[in-house]
Order: C-alpha cells, then sequence, then structure tokens
C-alpha cells in the first residue's frame, strides 16, 4: 500500500541526512563509552562498578542526575498515579538506568512533541516515551539500541466501517500530536483529514464524542484506552509496526553508557520483568 513507497522514500531521503550528520558529529568514543562498553562484557557486580566508572566521566544537565524528558500520559509506557506520582516501563527502565550509571533519576512531564525537542536542545539527558526510532528522528537526535517494539493500532468504534488501514482514507483520524501515528497519517491521507491532540486519552474522547472517525496510536496504550471506553475496538490489521529506543543529543557519549546498561537489564531478565508487570501476556 502506499505506506510502503512512502516509507521506502523516507529511508533514501534519511540516508543523505544521515551522511551529513555523520561528518558533523564524528570522534565521540570517549574513555566514558570505552568503559561502558566493556562492562558488557563483564560479570554483573564487576559491570555495574564499570557503569558507574563510565557515570563520572559522563556529562548531564544537571550534575550527578540523569534527566528524562517523557510525556507521562502514554500508559502502560509513562502514566502519572492519582497520588501525582511516575510510573510505567518507561519510568522503571530508566530507573535502573540510572542506578546504573550511579545518576539519580529526575523526570520532566511535557507534551510528547517537547520532550523529543528537549534532548536536541540540551535541556534533558534522554527522552523515554515510547519512542519510535524514525529516519527523521534520527537525522536530528541519537538513538539508544531498541528496547521494545511498537505497533500503531486503528480504534474505530464498534460497527464502523473501517476495516482496514486503506478504509481511513477520507476519514476524520485522531492522533496524539507529534508521534509517528500523526506523522504516518497525515502522509498516506492528507493534513487536512488528521486531527493532533494533545494526548492519547483526548484523541480517545473525541472519537467517542464521534468528533474522529477513527484513533491511530500506539498498540499498547490504545489497548488501555480501549478497555476503559466500552464502544470502542481495535482493528486487527496494524498500520505499521515500529521499534522503541531511548533518544540522546547527536553526538551524547551518554548513547553508549545508556547502551550498556540496557543490555545488562535485557541480559539479565531485569528489562522483561519490568515490562511483564505492566503487560500481562495474551
Ligand atoms: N511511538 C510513537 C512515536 O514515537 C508515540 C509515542 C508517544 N509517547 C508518549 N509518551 N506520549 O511517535
Amino acid at each position: 500500500m502506499k505506506k510502503i513507497t512512502r516509507r521506502s522514500f523516507m529511508a533514501a531521503a534519511g540516508l543523505t541526512v544521515a551522511a551529513l550528520a555523520l561528518t558533523a558529529c564524528g570522534g565521540s568514543s570517549s574513555t566514558a563509552s570505552s568503559a561502558a562498553a566493556s562492562s558488557v562484557a563483564s560479570s554483573a557486580a564487576a559491570s555495574s562498578e564499570a557503569a558507574s566508572a563510565a557515570a563520572t566521566e559522563l556529562t548531564t544537565v544537571e550534575a550527578g542526575k540523569l534527566t528524562m524528558a517523557t510525556n507521562a500520559a502514554f500508559p502502560p509506557y509513562e502514566m502519572t498515579t492519582d497520588a501525582g506520582e511516575f510510573e510505567g516501563i518507561d519510568i522503571e527502565t530508566a530507573q535502573a538506568i540510572a542506578d546504573k550509571l550511579g545518576l539519580e533519576l529526575q523526570i520532566d512531564d511535557m507534551d510528547f512533541d517537547a520532550a523529543l525537542l528537549s534532548v536536541q536542545q540540551g535541556k534533558a539527558d534522554i527522552v523515554m516515551a515510547g519512542v519510535t526510532v524514525t529516519d527523521e528522528r534520527k537525522a536530528v537526535m541519537d538513538f539508544s539500541d531498541s528496547y521494545a517494539t511498537g505497533i500503531q493500532s486503528i480504534i474505530v468504534p464498534e460497527g464502523s466501517d473501517i476495516a482496514s488501514p486503506d478504509d481511513l482514507a477520507g476519514k476524520k483520524i485522531g492522533t496524539q500530536r507529534g508521534t509517528t501515528g500523526y506523522i504516518y497519517c497525515s502522509d498516506d491521507f492528507g493534513d487536512e483529514n488528521v486531527v493532533a491532540y494533545d494526548d492519547g486519552l483526548t484523541a480517545v474522547q473525541a472519537l467517542n464524542n464521534g468528533q474522529v472517525d477513527a484513533v491511530v496510536i500506539d498498540n499498547a496504550p490504545a489497548k488501555e484506552f480501549v478497555a476503559a471506553n466500552p464502544g470502542l475496538v481495535i482493528l486487527d490489521t496494524s498500520y505499521a509496526e515500529e521499534d522503541y529506543a531511548i533518544g540522546v543529543a547527536k553526538g551524547s557519549s551518554l548513547k553508549d553508557a545508556v547502551n550498556a546498561a540496557l543490555e545488562e537489564l535485557k541480559a539479565d531478565g531485569t528489562l522483561q520483568s519490568i515490562v511483564d508487570k505492566y503487560i500481562t501476556a495474551e
């Protein structure tokens, strides 16, 4: 379908930008990154030492802290409890990474598009918000290794005549501003047919009120929103498949340290147990 054509175009365009970016910011191999990289190979105890050794050489936005920009309205990756606390897969994973790096986790909650900008502007060390890796984003920031896969799903009211992604043509589509759902839909179906809301829940409420015909959003939050809103269903056919990763500033030495920590969290089962806590296998 159309999407395929557009995506290969994006890949081709991305190449040129990536090549330019490479020239612009070579030489990110610092002592910190090699220490962090070597920690992957060592035993758990030795490696957390290596990771904190790396951390002492890491420059962060605020000394001693790992500042994470997020949009805590995206369950089960990041959400805000009634008591105003942050929780979710990204929050706990970031905490585990900060622990390994010997840094205190500082969470800054903001709109999703602002969270993406925050690392680019040096206001946050990482953006962790179920962020999809795309070529366009790779042109303006660096990404860690992927820690999860995402799927763009389509939510419709029960009995809708929309049964597949192609049926979205000519419909009003609700999305969250700045997300891949917004970007793909405006590319595929035209800007004028896509409404950008502050967050996913607001888009779902608009669907409930009949202001849009469908919502395109990541599958995990889609499931939570649908469970809480009777009368809505998720189409079986997904719209796009994606990788989630942690975004850092271009050329940041944090990337290697974060990757080393992630690698350990994957290897020792911590990441999986965090995921299992929030997503029950079907
Ligand atoms: N995966 C999508 C993207 O990267 C949506 C992420 C939205 N995340 C959030 N915390 N609101 O564009």
